[in-house]
């Protein structure tokens, strides 16, 4: 391995950090958690379809780290690689995205290191996705630390395409044919069109059901 954990005590603070990040993981999991149960309790839905999450292995750590052009060590691991304790939010509708994201960061214990709204604003591939570098409170034995969590939120098509992008990109390492980008750019504005077309069918939905309750 090429990075430095030779030493007993970097080895152990190796065992700590990955405990730090799954504990971060655990704690951002029961929030929501929290919040899905609520949201069912007081609204009769769940805006959460399902979550995963995840901790990034040390091949890819390190390649991280090497590609923005720093040493692999733990120092740099902690402060550079924000995505280390990753978790992603599936939702139905992409008003859920913005429902979560502030339930979420309004919590007095959760800082909010950045977003990125690639709904808002899409990548040139056609990526959408919410993104927030959150950082979350981890109550040791004898301490407090903080530790960096990556969140993603997208609705189910956006992750049905995210996942198939990602695989095609992998698979061409980046550079895939040209009718390919085109053609999943296109998939983009399809993933697009069908949210806002589901959203304005669970709004009418809403409407009926309410009308009917009077
Ligand atoms: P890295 O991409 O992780 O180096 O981080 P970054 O600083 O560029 O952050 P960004 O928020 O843009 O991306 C973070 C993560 O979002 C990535 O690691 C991917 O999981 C996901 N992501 C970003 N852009 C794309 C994209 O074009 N396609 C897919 N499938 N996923 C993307
Ligand atoms: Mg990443």
């Amino acid at each position: 391995m090429e990075y430095k954990l030779n030493e007993n005590s970097e080895v152990d603070s190796w065992k700590e950090l990955m405990l730090i990040y799954s504990s971060a993981l655990k704690e951002i999991g029961t929030k929501l958690e929290i919040l899905n149960d609520e949201f069912q309790h007081v609204h009769r839905y769940n805006p959460i379809e399902h979550i995963k999450s995840r901790i990034k292995t040390p091949e890819s750590i390190v390649k991280k780290l090497k590609k923005n052009g720093y040493e692999s060590t733990i120092e740099n691991m902690v402060m550079y690689v924000n995505d280390i304790a990753g978790i992603r939010i599936i939702c139905s509708f992409t008003t859920d995205i913005y429902r979560i994201a502030e339930m979420l960061t309004n919590q007095s214990d959760i800082k909010v290191l950045s977003v990125k709204d690639y709904i808002k604003n899409p990548k040139p591939s056609g990526y959408k996705s919410y993104h927030l570098i959150v950082s979350i409170p981890i109550f040791l034995s004898d301490r407090i630390i903080d530790a960096k969590v990556e969140i993603q939120i997208r609705t189910v098509a956006m992750d049905f395409w995210a996942s198939l992008e990602h695989k095609i990109n992998y698979k061409f390492e980046g550079n895939a044919p040209q009718h390919i980008k085109d053609e999943l750019y296109a998939c983009a504005t399809m993933v697009s069109d069908l949210d806002a077309k589901m959203l304005s069918l669970n709004e009418e939905i809403q409407q009926i059901e309410k009308e009917n309750a009077k």
